[in-house]
């Protein structure tokens, strides 16, 4: 589709770029800058960059913990870019010379009940028969590898290649390596893929692709706390844990800072309050599943939208009848951990024109009728805030 060689503008028509990235989140920049390391010239427009959901983000890149049911190819696409992540982290690293807080101690999986094992164990089952590796382990185990767990947790499983790694560091140094690339931060909105002079437009905008495309791409609210340790000390455990308390779920992200990222509530609403109730619950269920967090700080309560879509998959590749607008939104929970593979195969995408076979399970078109158009009862109908009579 595009090469470096044929980046040539018109002469007087500098400004035009062979690719416009809209939206400044992780997935638009990694696009941006895959896209210029290729030669290409790139702009990225957004009014905030990094403001969207990755800005509360915990980071888990949790290909195995988070396979769900009927979740076959995202599943795959999970555990792709989950492995495309090391050298990802050490080449942006390289590249800016910042930490991104990439943590490879994994993640333990547990239940504070009978009623919650139960539970997580029908979803260990499955990912194991996924051959998603999924280890049993017994309580004293469990304890051994994490003793600051509450004494009544029954049970767990460890996800060893569940990692993490610390959104508020990789937007920035996603930016940094970007620009240090040759790529244009254009700060504004962009309210119609008109207002963008490109030859290929890439529409990275989480939830606003929906306004832009009319792809079915909904808001999906998470609340997430934040705690600090006391003392400027840090955490006192060294996993991701993600636990059933009383029939809530809630994970626990350590940073070697001393914060941790209690999240997350999923709410089918497009506001950003954060709600007392909410609150109280993951605090109770994360103080349930590690008592020493009652004496952290909590220094920050938030919420923020994920871009949803109908089947809880991202949305990867050209609009129907648009070869030149491709899509890269819809990643729900995913954004973080399917930053390395959608950069690599829309950057492909881009430049070859030819989609990766990997791509097949998201295209856009699978939510569109015969006529192109997106199915109306696929997902919330696009609408801007300004004429939504519910916002
Ligand atoms: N991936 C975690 C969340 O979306 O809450």
């Amino acid at each position: 589709m595009l090469s470096a060689r044929s980046t040539s503008t018109p002469a007087g028509d500098v400004a035009r770029a062979d690719v416009a990235v809209v939206g400044a989140g992780p997935i638009g920049l990694a696009v941006a800058w895959r896209c210029a390391a290729r030669g290409l010239r790139v702009t990225v427009h957004d009014p905030a960059p990094g403001s969207g959901a990755s800005a509360v983000a915990a980071g888990m890149l949790a290909p195995v913990s988070e396979a769900y049911f009927g979740e076959r190819d995202l599943t795959g696409l999970l555990v792709e870019s989950a492995g495309r992540w090391p050298a990802f982290a050490a080449e942006l690293t390289e590249a800016t010379g910042v930490g991104l807080g990439y943590r490879t101690d994994g993640t333990l999986l547990v239940g504070l009940t009978a009623d919650d094992l139960a539970e997580a164990r029908r979803l260990w089952a499955y990912q194991q028969e996924l051959d998603l590796p999924v280890t049993p382990l017994r309580p004293s185990e469990l304890r051994d590898r994490e003793p600051a767990l509450a004494p009544r947790v029954r049970g767990g499983a460890f996800a060893a290649t569940d990692h993490q790694v610390d959104p508020r560091l990789l937007v920035p140094a996603l930016r940094t390596a970007a620009e240090r690339a040759g790529v244009v931060l254009v700060r504004g909105p962009v309210r119609a893929l008109s207002d963008l002079d490109a030859t290929v437009t890439v529409v990275a905008a989480g939830c606003g692709a929906a306004a832009l495309t009319g792809l079915p791409v909904r808001p999906v609210k998470g609340q997430v706390l934040r705690l600090r340790a006391p003392g400027g000390g840090t955490p006192g455990f060294r996993h991701v844990i993600r636990g059933y308390a009383d029939g809530e779920q809630v994970y626990l992200v350590p940073r070697a800072g001393g914060e941790v990222v209690v999240g997350a509530t999923v709410e089918e609403r497009r506001d950003t309050d954060v709600s007392a109730g909410a609150v109280l619950r993951l605090l109770r269920a994360a103080v349930d599943l590690l008592p020493e967090l009652a004496e952290y700080d909590l220094i920050e309560t938030a919420a923020g939208l994920r871009p949803g879509t109908p089947d809880n998959a991202p949305i990867l590749g050209p609009l129907p009848g648009r070869p030149d607008v491709l899509a890269a939104t819809g990643h729900h929970r995913h954004g973080i951990v399917l930053t390395p593979v959608t950069a690599d195969l829309i950057a492909d995408l881009v430049t070859t024109g030819v989609p990766d076979p990997l791509l097949a399970p998201f295209r856009p078109d699978r939510f569109t009728g015969p006529s192109g158009s997106v199915a109306a009862d696929r997902g919330e109908p696009a609408r801007t805030s300004e004429e939504d009579p519910w916002n």
